[in-house]
């Protein structure tokens, strides 16, 4: 495991200039503000080694290096999910290799289902922390403890400074964003409306299919995190419409001027 992150870090380094800073992941429909970054250097998961490919609609898979906001950012534009039937361990390689470049700040980024009533789609929502149901940790196995320890502490997993940042920019900007808890379900069929009463009456204000794992194993390397939910709809049961993922994709289109203006913000002021 070691030896494949140190490989596909050298892959990397060997490609760009810089080092970066900063990692962000980009979401289902939100992978636009990848093209935002200037002096792109692109390198494609297939060119590395034990990457996973994601095949979902709306997801590119690549990295893109570059400035934005005046860092040195490596994205990810698109990333593989556990639904996919891939292994915990291989969906969080990518943010195992990030660190490895460099980063030592990651912001991810996903599309959820708002299960807080108060929540509409089309709104953002700032991870204040999580919950892991995806009865899978990526941690489990040897401890790499070159990069961790063992037992690692999330009783701060999202930043509280990365947090406050983030709210003065979309206070400034006049975007709304919430502040919940996210629940990871492994998918990829949408919840039942019981399960969706469930994850409320647990503390949820939003599920998705993703993130958890890549938190966890950024966590366990010490790598400091911001997570931001775009809502694209609401989960089951709370309206009475069925899910259709083509609206995840067109609210996270809707969105797309804010989000860059949300996240440009955020990247200059960390
Ligand atoms: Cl309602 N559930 C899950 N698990 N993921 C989602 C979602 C719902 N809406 C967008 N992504």
């Amino acid at each position: 495991m070691l030896d494949i992150i140190k490989q596909n870090a050298e892959i990397i380094l060997n490609k760009i200039e810089n080092k970066p800073e900063l990692g962000l992941i980009l979401g289902s429909g939100l992978g636009v503000m990848a093209e935002e970054i200037e002096n792109p250097v692109y390198i494609d998961y297939a060119e590395l080694k034990e990457f996973p490919v994601s095949t979902v609609e709306g997801h590119a898979g690549r990295f893109v290096i570059g400035q934005l906001s005046g860092k040195t950012v490596i994205t990810m534009q698109g990333r593989a999910h556990y639904y996919e039937g891939y292994s915990i361990q291989k969906i969080t390689l990518a943010v195992r290799v990030m660190q490895a470049v460099g980063i030592d700040k990651l912001i991810l980024t996903n599309a959820a289902g708002g299960v807080n009533e108060n929540y509409s789609p089309g709104e953002f929502m700032l991870i204040s922390d999580h919950i892991n149901l995806l009865g899978d940790n990526p941690l489990i196995g040897p401890n790499l403890a070159e990069l961790g320890p063992r037992f690692p502490d999330l009783s701060e997993a999202y930043s509280k400074d990365l947090i406050k940042t983030a709210e003065q920019i979309a206070r400034q900007e006049g975007i709304l964003l919430r502040k919940g808890i996210y629940a990871a379900m492994t998918g990829p069929s949408y919840e039942t409306p019981a399960e969706i009463k469930f994850l409320k009456t647990i503390g949820a204000d939003a599920v998705g299919m993703s993130t958890v794992p890549e938190v966890i194993v950024a966590r366990h390397m010490g790598v400091e995190v911001l997570g931001i939910s775009c809502i694209t709809n609401m989960a089951a049961g709370i309206l009475a419409q069925p899910l259709d993922h083509s609206e995840v994709v067109e609210i996270a289109a809707q969105v797309r001027p804010d989000f860059i203006k949300l996240m440009r913000g955020i990247i200059k002021n960390i």
